[in-house]
């Protein structure tokens, strides 16, 4: 079947949604299609906040947190977007209010605002109370209001299509994409003068993760597949505190609210290391310091975590502040958080690279300005870059509304431009390459199950890729996921069927993770310094001569790579060594 719109948006996490409300509210026709139920997108997950200078608690300026971007990235995020970012937060946050988040609020009624990780007031003084909150449930409310609005605006949802394939034109322009029916089994073609991706990071490729399964880097793998490059693919973040051995995240707002950070001696440890900021250091730092503190033989009974202490932060704070993380520690590690230390690791939380954007989710091709006509990007799976080497906590919720709404606005003003032009042709039989891997999974009666490639894929990740990498261990990443590649386009399945076959979905999915994967292990092995959530024990020293640039990654998907590069914009800030 053809579905026709003005404008389609893969993905229904808050970029997504925020993306489809004002291109609608514009005047476009607008779907959404998701693999998901919009309520599923991983958006609901973020816990402690959203980041913006409202000074409700004490002075603050968007400026100084447009420092702390710039200083959390490492020095490569695009200074120029970061100051766009953080002038237009305090507005968004506002806006969100209106449409009907249920911020938390402070005594006098404002919305409540909280300390975290590398947020701070006077350009590092100190740490800034800055992250607006909902309890710890900011993304779940978030996402919960945002799919309200856009029902009410009769934004057109098509839940549980799991997009395969990008239609480009000869000439190089969008012309819509291919997806597969989950409930039916049946492919179709949206054609569209707009398609925007906002199909969210690929945590999932490493084994510990605080991403939901859905986390598999789709869009990103499926544009790689149609000749556009990624940017930055090697800044993976681990967030310091996930739930040890689950990944579950536990918020960095528990830190905020005054949660430590101690070793096996019950040494408060990142005192050594930010004496400043101490447990509230950008999270690149953090995570890299429980791993020292693990190395040197200061993890918990011998052990991979270290403990998150809030046993002296209060029941009233934990069950108003923190309720979710008290439930996920209790829960799942039988630890009480008002009683005992949680134990925490870190785990894979956040892509900071992707498909290159402009403002305005434009995709670029390469250079500046050189966009893909009728193909836009936002949220995770965008890189702008506002945040370079390293995000902040926080960051990612503003970047999704304020780029979200951006894109939205323009691809609105682009649908009335061309009002009076059809869509692109379709090219003949632009779901050939869909069914034709769809058949093959199908049919195929040898090999192996999607669950054992997958964990093989996920371990290299995760045990050569992770916090600390160096070229020894990138290069057996690179060489396991070469055999891994073979693998994955060979799996067998054993559900047939056309109804909510997740099973075919998975096999599917291996192949976009393999082919993203990649990416992130090349870049990182290219990049030969240390910056940000990238650390090369071969290259421990940032190096500003030859590396302040971003790195552009073109692959065939089938083993051959290259790279390009972009230069930083910087307007402000000149690079500095990072002291917390
Ligand atoms: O720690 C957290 O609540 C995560 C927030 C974020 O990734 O921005």
């Amino acid at each position: 079947m053809i579905f026709e719109h003005d404008v389609v948006i893969v993905g229904a996490g808050g970029a997504g949604l925020m993306a489809a409300l004002y291109a609608k509210e514009g005047g476009a026709d607008v779907a959404v299609v998701s693999k998901l139920h919009p309520l599923r997108s991983h958006t609901g997950a973020a816990q402690g906040g959203i980041g913006a200078a409202l000074g409700n608690e004490e002075e603050d300026h968007w400026l100084w947190h447009a420092f702390d971007t710039v200083k959390g990235s490492d020095y490569l995020g695009d200074q120029d977007a970061i100051e766009t970012m953080c002038q237009d937060a305090s507005r968004t946050i506002v806006e969100l209010e209106h449409y009907g988040v249920p911020f938390s609020r402070n005594k006098e009624g404002k919305i409540s605002q909280r300390r975290f990780g590398g947020h701070t007031r006077n350009f590092g003084e100190a740490p800034v109370r800055r992250a607006c909150h909902a309890a710890d449930r900011t993304g779940h409310t978030i996402l919960h209001t945002l799919y309200d609005q856009c029902l009410k605006n009769n934004v057109r949802f098509y839940d549980e299509f799991q997009v395969i394939d990008q239609i480009m034109t000869p000439e190089g322009e969008s012309a819509g994409v291919v997806a597969y029916e989950i409930l039916t089994g049946e492919v179709h073609t949206f054609h569209a003068k707009i398609v925007c991706y906002a199909t969210g990071g690929f945590g999932r490729a490493f084994k510990t993760t605080s991403n939901a399964h859905a986390g598999t880097g789709d869009g990103m793998a499926i544009l790689l597949r149609n000749g556009l490059p990624m940017e930055d693919m090697e800044f993976v973040q681990f967030h310091p505190t996930g739930l040890y051995r689950l990944g579950i995240l536990i918020t960095e707002g528990a830190r905020g609210e005054g949660g430590i950070l101690r070793n096996s001696e019950g040494e408060r440890f990142m005192e050594r290391y930010a004496p400043t900021v101490k447990d509230l250091a950008p999270r690149d730092l953090v995570s890299q310091c429980i791993y020292k503190e693990i190395q040197e033989g200061r993890g918990i009974k011998g052990k991979e975590y270290v403990h998150l202490d809030l046993t002296h932060v209060g029941r009233d704070v934990i069950e108003k502040k923190l309720p979710e993380i008290a439930v996920f520690s209790r829960t799942y590690m039988g630890v009480d958080p008002l009683k005992e230390p949680i134990p925490v690791a870190p785990t894979c939380h956040y892509a900071m690279g992707g498909i290159p954007t402009d403002y305005d989710g434009r995709v670029e091709k390469g250079n500046r300005g050189d966009v893909v006509p009728g193909l836009y990007a936002v949220g995770e799976c965008a890189c702008v870059s506002v945040h370079g080497a390293n995000r902040l906590g926080t960051n990612s919720l503003v970047e999704l509304v304020v780029f979200g709404r951006r894109a939205g606005m323009r691809m609105a003003r682009e649908i009335e431009q061309r009002r009076d032009t059809p869509r692109p042709a379709l090219p003949d039989n632009p779901e050939k390459t869909t069914r034709e891997m769809l058949e093959s999974i199908l049919s195929r009666t040898e090999g192996e199950p999607v669950v054992q490639v997958r964990n093989d894929l996920q371990k290299t990740m995760m045990d050569n890729v992770s916090v600390f990498r160096n070229e020894e261990t990138i290069s057996t990443a690179l060489d396991d996921l070469q055999e891994i590649r073979k693998r994955a386009h060979n799996v067998v399945i054993d559900d047939k069927g056309t109804q909510f076959n997740t099973e075919l979905m998975d096999a599917v999915e291996i192949g976009f993770m393999v082919d993203y994967a990649e990416s992130v292990a090349a870049c990182a092995l290219h990049r030969t310094e240390s910056r940000g959530a990238h650390s090369r024990e071969d290259h421990p020293k940032r190096n500003d001569d030859d590396w302040l640039k971003h790195t552009l990654f073109f692959s065939n998907c089938k083993g051959d790579y290259d790279f390009a590069y972009k230069d930083v914009a910087i307007t402000r800030f000149q690079p500095k060594e990072r002291k917390y």
